[in-house]
């Protein structure tokens, strides 16, 4: 029984984003654009006793599978994150996160004047550094709490 099992409940079908850093929940659903406004049925554990990681947090989110950009952005902050994805209450696949080396979509570049904030529309995209990632348009960096900065 895995040690979370107790302290929130398995989802039927959904996606299981699991050994997140404890304290980083919030920010998982910041990039998944999730404020509970949409009606989404969420799960969120916070600092939850862990073997591997000492604490951590898990999001389950019911009903909803994750794009590839999504799982980028979530790699930045969640290192050792995986994505299992439930159906009928079973892990029908686990995956680790890969840092990618390129996000696409997700973020927003802070420079005002960069192309990719105008009104032409224009996608985002990003470097990714050893600390921090670089907008691949006008080279701004953004090294810190990358998740304020979803798009
Ligand atoms: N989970 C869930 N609902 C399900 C099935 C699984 O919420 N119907 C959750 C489990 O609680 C766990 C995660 O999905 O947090 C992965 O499930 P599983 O692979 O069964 O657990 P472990 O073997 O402990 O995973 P790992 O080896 O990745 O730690
Ligand atoms: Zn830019």
């Amino acid at each position: 029984m895995s040690d979370d099992t107790l302290r929130v409940s398995k989802i039927r079908n959904g996606t299981v984003i699991d050994h997140v850093p404890g304290g980083q929940a919030l920010k998982v659903l910041a990039i998944l654009g999730i404020d509970g406004s949409a009606g989404e049925t969420v799960s969120v554990g916070m600092n939850v006793p862990s073997d591997k990681l000492g604490r951590k947090d898990i999001v389950k989110v019911e009903g909803r599978e994750l794009s590839q950009a999504e799982v980028d952005v979530i790699s930045l902050i969640a290192p050792a994150a995986s994505i299992n994805i439930v159906r009928d209450y079973e892990v029908i696949e686990k995956n680790r996160v890969v840092r990618p080396e390129r996000v696409e979509g997700v973020l927003a570049c802070p420079n005002p004047n960069c192309i990719t904030t105008g009104d032409e529309p224009v996608a985002s995209a990003f470097e990714v550094l050893d600390a921090g990632v670089r907008c691949a348009y006008c080279d701004t960096i953004i090294r810190r709490d990358i998740a304020d900065h979803i798009g």
